[in-house]
C-alpha cells in the first residue's frame, strides 16, 4: 500500500474534522437536529443519523431499513434526492449504528447487496417474495434478508419459538420516496421483534413506515431522516395514522373495577 499525500493527507484532515465536530455534539455545543417534529408518541427528527444519535438516550430496539449500496445499480426512478447510495458510505453509517450500541436489540433489511458487508447477527430470517422483487446476474431475486441482533423478545418472555421469516406478497403504497416498505410487512416485523410500549429507533426513517408502524400498534418511536422532503412526507403519515387507527390493533382494555358488594 502507498501513501498518496494528496488522498491520504485529505481523508485524515476531513477524518479529524468529523472527530471535532461529534465531540462538539457530545459536549452539546453543536446540536445537530435540524426540525423536529413529535406527534403521539413519535418523535421525528430531520438531520443526519449518526450525529443526531449521539444525542439520545437507550432505545429499547432498533428497527430499520437502511439505503442498500445500490449506486450505479438504481434507475433515476429509485435512487435518493440528497443521500449518495455509494456502498462504502453506506457501509460505514450502518456499521456506526450498531457500534452506538444503545439498544437491546437491532433489527434490519440489510439488502442482498450489502448483506456480507456487516459483522454477523445473531439469527437471519428473510422476507419471501413469491412474485420476485427485481432481477440480478441470475434471474429474479425471490428474497431480502432481515438481520437480527440481540435477543429474541418472544422467546425472553417465554412465549416459544416464533419464525424470524416472512412471505411477503404486499406492495407498498406510491408516497414519494422511492422505496417505501409495505406497512403490512413492516407491521408483521415490529410485531416480531418489539413489545407493546417500548420505544423503536429508525435511524434511516425514510418515509416513515416504522414509526406508523409504531403508531399503530402501540409503541413509541424516533425516527431520523436526512432529506427534508422524506422528513415531510414521514410527518404526515405519521399524523394520519394517528387519526386512523387500526381497527386490527387492539385498544388497551379498561382497567378493572371493585364491583360494590350486594
Ligand atoms: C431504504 S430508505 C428507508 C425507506 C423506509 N423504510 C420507508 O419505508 O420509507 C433509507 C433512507 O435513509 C436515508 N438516509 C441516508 N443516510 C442517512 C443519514 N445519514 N441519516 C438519516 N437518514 C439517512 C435516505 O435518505 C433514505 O430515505
Amino acid at each position: 500500500m502507498t501513501y498518496d499525500p494528496a488522498k491520504d493527507g485529505a481523508e485524515s484532515y476531513n477524518a479529524a474534522l468529523k472527530a471535532i465536530r461529534m465531540q462538539k455534539i457530545r459536549d452539546g455545543e453543536i446540536i445537530p437536529i435540524v426540525r423536529e417534529v413529535t406527534i403521539g408518541n413519535c418523535r421525528l427528527i430531520q438531520g443526519d443519523c449518526i450525529e443526531v444519535m449521539e444525542t439520545l438516550g437507550k432505545v429499547d430496539a432498533v428497527v430499520t431499513d437502511p439505503p442498500y449500496g445500490l449506486m450505479g445499480a438504481a434507475t433515476e426512478k429509485n435512487s435518493y434526492k440528497t443521500f449518495n447510495d455509494n456502498p462504502e458510505t453506506v457501509k460505514s453509517l450502518v456499521c456506526s449504528v450498531l457500534k452506538w450500541g444503545k439498544f437491546d436489540r437491532l433489527v434490519m433489511t440489510p439488502g442482498q447487496n450489502m448483506m456480507f458487508k456487516y459483522p454477523e447477527p445473531s439469527a437471519v430470517g428473510v422476507f419471501y417474495y413469491p412474485a420476485g422483487t427485481g432481477s440480478c446476474s441470475w434471474g429474479f431475486v425471490g428474497w431480502q434478508p432481515i438481520y437480527y441482533y440481540g435477543k429474541d423478545p418472544i422467546l425472553q418472555d417465554g412465549r416459544g419459538r416464533a419464525s424470524n421469516s416472512f412471505y411477503a406478497t404486499d406492495s407498498a403504497e406510491k408516497n414519494g420516496h422511492p422505496c417505501p416498505k409495505p406497512i403490512k410487512q413492516w407491521q408483521r416485523l415490529l410485531a416480531r421483534s418489539t413489545r407493546v410500549s417500548e420505544t423503536i429507533l429508525d435511524p434511516f426513517m425514510g418515509s416513515g413506515t416504522t414509526l406508523v408502524a409504531c403508531a399503530k400498534m402501540g409503541r413509541s418511536g424516533i425516527g431520523i431522516e436526512l432529506d427534508p422532503d422524506y422528513f415531510d412526507i414521514a410527518c404526515e403519515r405519521v399524523r394520519k395514522a394517528y387519526e386512523q387507527p387500526d381497527f386490527f390493533v387492539a385498544s388497551p382494555e379498561p382497567k378493572p373495577v371493585q364491583e360494590e358488594l350486594l
